[in-house]
């Protein structure tokens, strides 16, 4: 099978070949992923001791209603929530509940609005009042290791330039990588071809073309990388128990490197970091 469409062209279901988009896709996740950034720029003030990680899905559900934006995590196989939040040594897909969240509390809160039929997913860090230097220490390891698999994305380089640059840096800072998770091209799908993973060599999987849209979302533990998930079905936590973070930007390949679709429009990327 040929691996790449246009994305024009390509029914919206996954059939296994890499979409490439044009103006109207790029325009559709530039929409779709500000809304998402502004409502994970108005968690910052939402996030503080005591408040309820279900306060936090009511706020992002109530967000995206009054922008007509749709969480694409409700109902999503068996999902019931508007966004995740992943609480200090719960890797990713925390389930919002009734508990409140405790002063040194680390938590992402990822959302993912979907806009006119496009998908905007990113995820960041929240510190919950003052949090100790080991977990701000993990927090800024795992932006850098974010932004460092973005700056390897040009048309020509393979998938895995992401994964080498973020697991060179982490392993580099005494940190691990997640393996059992990836980021994944999205658009008018939530989760699509290719897999990004966030370990691996630079000559491994497929090349990296103008048009592509995918997230990168590293997973990074001060421990081992090992996880599992509770019988919930959901939560993944690390194995040791260990402290994990996780920032997710969503981007498209341009000619000359990429364009970064879910950036901050107040410079809130890393809330609570200087
Ligand atoms: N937003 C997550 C991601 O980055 C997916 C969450 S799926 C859910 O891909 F069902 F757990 F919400
Ligand atoms: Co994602
Ligand atoms: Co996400």
């Amino acid at each position: 099978m040929n691996k790449y469409i246009a994305a024009i062209d390509a029914p919206i279901k996954n059939t296994g070949q890499i979409r490439l988009h044009g103006e109207e896709g790029f325009a559709g996740m530039r929409k779709a992923c500000a809304v998402t950034a502004e409502c994970l720029d108005a968690l910052v003030d939402i996030v503080k001791p005591g408040v309820t990680t279900q306060e936090i899905d009511d706020f992002v559900f109530k967000f995206g209603h009054e922008r007509d934006a749709m969480p694409a995590t409700l109902n999503y196989r068996g999902y019931t929530k508007s966004c995740c939040t992943s609480i200090n040594h719960v890797v990713c897909h925390g389930i919002p509940n009734a508990k409140p969240l405790r002063e040194g509390d680390i938590v992402n809160i990822d959302v993912t609005f979907v806009v006119d039929g496009w998908h905007g997913d990113s995820s960041r860090m929240y510190p919950v009042g003052a949090i100790k230097r080991a977990a701000e220490r993990l927090l800024e390891v795992t932006h850098k290791c974010l932004m460092l698999g973005i700056e390897a994305v040009k048309p020509g380089a393979r998938t895995g330039a992401i994964g080498h640059a973020i697991q060179t840096y982490a392993e580099s800072e005494r940190c691990s990588v997640v393996r059992d998770f990836c980021g994944h091209g999205l658009g008018q799908m939530f989760h699509d071809v290719p897999n990004i993973l966030h370990y691996g060599q630079p000559d491994q999987g497929p090349e990296l073309r103008e048009g592509m849209i995918f997230t990168i979302e590293p997973m990074i533990n001060l421990g081992r990388p090992h996880v599992k998930v509770l019988s919930d079905g959901w939560t993944a936590v690390t194995r040791d128990r260990s402290l994990t973070a996780q920032y997710e930007h969503s981007i498209g390949v341009t000619a000359d490197g990429c364009e970064i679709f879910s950036l901050s429009p107040k410079g809130l990327d890393c809330p609570g970091l200087t």
